[in-house]
């Protein structure tokens, strides 16, 4: 049985999605691809063996297709998911869900309609050593996760033949949604659901965007833990970390993933690089999980209440900043 998917944006990551699918989801094939640049997507079809769709409409009224793959800016992916529901697909969104948790609600509340599912592609979780951290915590040989320190810091948007979507806060969301989204969804792993946070941010670089360049959150989780998620677009380096204080250890996990290392005490810790660490790499897991779960009902590895979660995050952190006080999540 294979599973005959539609994808929507033929851009980086829909690339990315139809390279995965074709490389190591034997169960799934791409049959169709919409996107409105046409050089994008008819240059992803030749690649990948797929059909030009001439509109998002046409695409979805195909009965071969079941399932959707939504790989489109983000202020897109709640309309697409509805209009994906209405026609009966499944629907694989990327991250973020959408740019308010109303909406996620929304296409959550639809795909049930529907009897359709929807997985979020939260991916960052399923990186091997965010695995391994993810395992290291269940275990409890740690102890309980007390604090985590999060950055997500990177030079800049590229350009891309898309536009400039990415540096508007109206269809990107701006930097909580669009980049550390996987911070918040990493950390909700660790520590459970975040119940209240706190905003500190402001506007550096000289290139125009309606959104704060640094920006950090300062979060309580419900379990009594707290955190902070430092993120950035005008840091002159890549840095993606995540530092953890545990009851009975400490962990770190360096940038951007490249290795793990954890113990209870300095002299005692273990180091697992990238390249050590076992397993399919994130979207390879997302994406052959996502065709199980339609075929053959296997519990999903991510799910539409992580993503919704994350997106409630990143909107408390809006909330927090046009208040100017701690906002709830809710
Ligand atoms: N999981 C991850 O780690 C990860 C990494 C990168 C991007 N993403 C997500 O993937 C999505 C796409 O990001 P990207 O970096 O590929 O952006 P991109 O700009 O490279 O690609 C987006 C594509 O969508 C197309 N598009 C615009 N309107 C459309 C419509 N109505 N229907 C169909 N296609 C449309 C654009 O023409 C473009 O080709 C975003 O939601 C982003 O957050 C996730």
């Amino acid at each position: 049985m294979t599973l005959r998917l539609g994808l929507l944006g033929a851009g980086i990551m829909g690339r990315e999605l139809a390279d995965a699918i074709t490389q190591h989801v034997e169960e799934a094939q791409i049959v169709s691809a919409y996107d409105p640049y046409p050089l994008a997507r008819d240059a992803l079809c030749k690649d990948f063996d797929a059909e030009p769709a001439p509109s998002e409409e046409d695409l979805l009224r195909r009965a071969d297709i079941e399932a959707v793959l939504i790989a489109t800016p983000n202020h897109l992916h709640c309309e697409q998911t509805l209009a994906a529901a209405s026609a009966g697909k499944h629907v694989f969104c990327e991250k973020p869900m959408a740019l308010s948790a109303a909406d996620c609600d929304r296409m959550i509340a639809a795909c049930e309609r529907a009897g359709v599912k929807l997985m979020v592609g939260q991916s960052t979780r399923l990186y091997p050593l965010c695995r391994r951290l993810l395992e290291l915590t269940e275990a409890g040989d740690l102890g309980d996760p007390l604090f985590g320190l999060g950055t997500c810091f990177f030079p800049g948007f590229e350009d891309r033949d898309s536009g400039l979507w990415h540096v508007e806060r109206a269809r990107s969301g701006g930097l909580f949604f669009h980049m550390a989204i996987h911070q918040i969804d990493l950390f909700h792993a660790l520590f459970g659901p975040a119940a209240r946070l706190q905003y500190s941010g402001g506007h550096y670089g000289a290139a125009a965007r309606d959104f704060d360049d640094v920006a950090t959150i300062l979060l309580e989780f419900q379990s009594g833990a707290t955190g902070a998620i430092s993120v950035s677009s005008v840091s002159p380096v890549d840095s993606t970390d995540v530092r953890l204080i545990f009851s009975r250890g400490f962990a770190c996990l360096d940038s951007p993933w490249s290795y793990l290392e954890h113990g209870p005490e300095a002299d005692h810790m273990t180091r697992l690089t990238a390249e050590e660490a076992p397993g399919p790499g994130a979207v390879e897991m997302e994406l052959r999980s996502f065709a199980r779960w339609v075929l053959h009902d296997d519990p999903p590895v991510l799910t539409a209440a992580e993503g919704r979660a994350a997106v409630a995050v990143a909107e408390a952190a809006d909330n927090a900043k046009s208040n100017g006080e701690a906002a709830a999540i809710s």
